[in-house]
Order: structure tokens, then sequence, then C-alpha cells
């Protein structure tokens, strides 16, 4: 049951990928469920259809970036533009709507922590400002480790060090490490200090993650910064599947995934999905379908137009190759992946492991098999593999030997239903913190004092 509206009005900023926004809009969809109003400003690259969420008030901000003229293969150009382009709109629509009086009064600004600017924006404006991390706990302390990863010569990374474990980070390896690499280091290494230095000004940081799986983590984050860390994850199991779900995906789903499934024998198929933003080349493509075809497993293969750069969609496969299927695999432009992963007949997860991938597959007790492309999502697959143990990476990239070994381990092997043992018991974890006195309950209850606390 809906709560009281609260009388407060909480303003909510989305960083405009998918892998961004899906956690930003679920955390919007929690807080609306505890009682307060929501107002999402969002920019008009990438921008959300507001009548799929007609519970909260939309403003957009243009910030003249399109989509034609970006590209996601320059990740931290983009994001640079994003910040330059984005600073100046962003400050007037806040500051225009903290002088509508018509409406309650505005608690705080909750924001994804990339972006560079917005302390500076809140700082003027006098209203305090709270952090959402999307990525992991885990991700985020290595972040703060930087200074000391590169006086130790970690980074920037060698090509000859790549395979070295990073012994004060066991079991990361050199190659692990979340570190983007544009034209230097400098710039990566200057945006990254300047998170460090907008997260100690700001009033609080929100993970979409949860005690047992980061404990470790989580308490060394709270020991060295002193500002309020929240963990309410996971975000997508705090609210009820049919209430304020709707999606706030930017591709449209295509729901023939769920019935195909529905055709498909109990934990037997394998799902793949690398994101938003991974890019293969034909090469790794081909692999990938001779891979899966080899492994006799019924397989939903999701490949968004872009994954292959030059490609619309399925034209590098062989002619042919989705007859000599026979309808054992299900290829698809976009999946609803949180969905497909609770569906019975999903058996093993081939993913990225974006933090979101990730952390969707724990829930639902589906073990996965890691292919990590960039930035945070080589550390999760590590964590994956070597810490959880809750899935296999692929030993040798993309090569469909290795892939179909990999697919029979998980799917019919020992090793497999140890690992799907693991995942189980932290799935069970995942939905037991979010009940009354669970940790992420708790943590939700903290968020909510400390939003209504501020004047
Ligand atoms: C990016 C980074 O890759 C990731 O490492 C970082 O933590 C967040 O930003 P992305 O690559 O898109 O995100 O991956 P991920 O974090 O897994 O997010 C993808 C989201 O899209 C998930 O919520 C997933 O459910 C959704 N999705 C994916 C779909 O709805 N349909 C699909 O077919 C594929």
């Amino acid at each position: 049951m809906e709560q009281l509206r609260k009388g407060r009005r909480l303003i909510l900023f989305p960083l405009p990928f998918q892998g961004h926004i899906n956690p930003m809009l679920e955390l919007a969809n929690i807080l609306h469920l505890k009682g307060f109003s929501i107002t999402i400003i969002q920019t008009n690259y990438n921008s959300l259809n507001p009548s799929n969420h007609p519970h909260f008030t939309f403003h957009s901000i243009h910030i003249g970036l399109s989509k034609s003229g970006t590209s996601t293969k320059d990740p931290l150009l983009l994001l640079s533009r994003l910040n330059a382009k984005s600073r100046e709109p962003f400050r007037e629509c806040l500051a225009m709507l903290l002088s509508d009086v018509s409406k309650e009064p505005v608690a705080c600004l909750i924001t994804d922590s990339v972006y560079d600017f917005t302390q500076s924006v809140v700082e003027s404006l006098k209203l305090p400002m709270i952090l959402l991390r999307t990525g992991s706990a885990s991700s985020f302390a290595i972040y703060a480790a930087f200074p000391l990863l590169r006086e130790k010569g970690y980074l920037p990374k060698q090509d000859s060090r790549l395979e070295e474990e990073v012994t004060e980070l066991s079991p990361l390896k050199v190659k692990d490490l979340p570190y983007i690499n544009s034209d230097g280091p400098e710039r990566f290494f200057k945006l990254i200090a300047d998170l460090e230095t907008q997260t100690m000004a700001s009033h609080g940081l929100i993970f979409n993650t949860f005690e047992d799986l980061e404990e470790h983590t989580l308490a060394t984050i709270r020991q060295d910064y002193c500002i309020p860390i929240f963990s309410l994850g996971p975000f997508h199991k705090c609210y009820p599947a049919n209430s304020c779900s709707t999606s706030s995906s930017l591709l449209a789903q295509d729901q023939s995934c769920i019935s195909w499934l529905n055709t498909q024998a109990q934990k037997s198929v394998i799902y793949v999905s690398f994101g938003s933003i991974a890019a293969i080349d034909k090469a790794q493509f081909l692999e990938i379908a001779w891979g899966l075809a080899t492994s006799k497993q019924p397989f939903l293969w999701v490949v968004r137009p872009g994954l292959v750069p030059g490609s619309d969609w399925l034209e590098p496969l062989p002619s042919g190759f989705v007859e000599t299927l026979n309808g054992k695999g299900h290829i698809v432009k976009w999946a609803p992946q949180k969905e497909v992963l609770a569906h019975q007949a999903v058996g093993v997860f081939w993913t990225h492991n974006g933090w979101n991938s990730t952390l969707e597959s724990i829930c639902e007790g589906v073990p996965m098999i890691c292919m990590p492309c960039s930035s945070d999502q080589m550390m999760n697959a590590r964590y994956v593999s070597d810490v959880w143990k809750v899935g296999l990476q692929l030993q040798h990239g993309f090569e469909r030997g290795d892939i179909e070994k990999t697919i029979r381990k998980l799917m019919v092997e020992k090793q497999g239903k140890e690992i799907k043992d693991r995942v189980l018991k932290l799935m069970h974890k995942a939905n037991f913190c979010l009940k009354q006195g669970g940790s992420s309950y708790q943590s939700l209850d903290a968020l909510i004092k400390h939003i209504l606390s501020f004047r």
C-alpha cells in the first residue's frame, strides 16, 4: 500500500545511459512508494517517455548533444562533453524548480555520481545533494584507491603486467582494474579525482548493492568517508513487480522472448546479452554464434543493433545460420531482461557483467558465464568467478571451443551444480535483506530519516 505523501519533493538527475537510467528510475520508484513526490530532470539525449511514468514529473533540459554526432567508442570524451553541455541548462532548470512555490518544498537532489558539476550547482543554490553510485561498492572503493595504484605502478596498465595479481586488492589482477585510457591517462585520473572530491562534499552516497554481497567493502567505505552510506539494493526487487515498474528501457523490449521461453524446458536456456554499450568485432560475433550453435543448448541471444559496429543487425552471420538452428535459438534486438532472467527456462546468463546485469542475475539465482568488455565489468566478472564463485570466466576470450566447453561445465558438470547452489544461496540473501529488519530495509529507513532531516 502506498504511504501518504510526505509533503517533500525529491529531484532526481540520471546520467542518460541505460545502465545508469535503470537504477535511478528504480530508486525513484522506491522513494515514491515511500511517500515522496518525484521530479526527474532528464537530458534530451537518451530521454525517457514521461507518459510511461505518470507518477513522476519530468523536466527536459536541452544539451545540444545528438545521438548521430556522438559515439560511445570513447566513453571519456562522451562523458566530458555531456558534463560540459549539461552544466548550465541543469543549473537553470534546478533554480527554476526551486523557485516554484506552488509545489511541495524540495528536500534534496539525488544525482548520478558520475556528473562532475552538480556539487557546485547545489552549493550555489544551497540544496543538499545525495549521490547515487550505479556500479558496485567494490568498484567505487577501487576508484578511491587510484592514488595508491598509481604509486605502486599498477596504473596506467602496462601490457607486461596485465596477468599480475594486485596484492593489495586480491584476487583482482591488473587487467581487471577499471581503467579507461582514451588520449593518455591524465584525463581519466582527473575525472576520478574530481568525483572523489564531489563525493566527500555530498550529503550521502547510495549504492545499489546489499550487505551480504559486499559487506567488507561497504564497511571500509564507511570507515574512509565521513558521509552517510546507504546500501539499499537490489533496487529492482524493492517494489512489487506490478507496482510502478513501467519500463525505463530506451529500446523496445521484444516480448516474443517470453513466449519462446515458455516452449523450453526448465533451466535449459542460455540467455546471452552484453548490455547497452559493449561492442564486439565481426570475428568475435561469429565465434559466439558458432559456440552457441555447437553447444546444442537452446539459447536466447540479444543482438543489439550496434553490437557489431558497421552492421545493422545479423548480416555478419553466414547465410542459412539461423535456419540450421532448427528453432534451438531465438535472436532479438532487445529483451525484457529482468523477466527473462526470472523465467524458469533460463539456466545460464552469458553476460558482459555490467553491474545491473550481474545483480539481476544473482537476484534470480542464475549462474553466469562472464565476458567483460570494459570499465568496471572486468572486476565485476572477477568477483563473480573468484569471490562469490557464482560463474565462470571464458579462459580464451572469444573462442568457440572454449565457449562450448564453458557452457557444458555450467549446464552439465559437477562444477556447474556447485556454482548453481552458491548463486541460489546468494539469491535468498538478496531477498532476505529487503524484508522487514533486513539490511537494505533498514538502510532505506535510514535514508528516509536522513532526507527528512534536511530543512
Ligand atoms: C553500463 C556499464 O557497462 C556497466 O558496467 C555499469 O555498471 C553501468 O553502465 P550496461 O553496459 O548497459 O551499463 O550494462 P548493465 O549495467 O548490465 O545495464 C544494462 C541494463 O539494461 C540492465 O538493467 C538490463 O536489465 C537492461 N537490458 C539489457 C534490457 O532491458 N534488455 C536487454 O536486452 C539487455
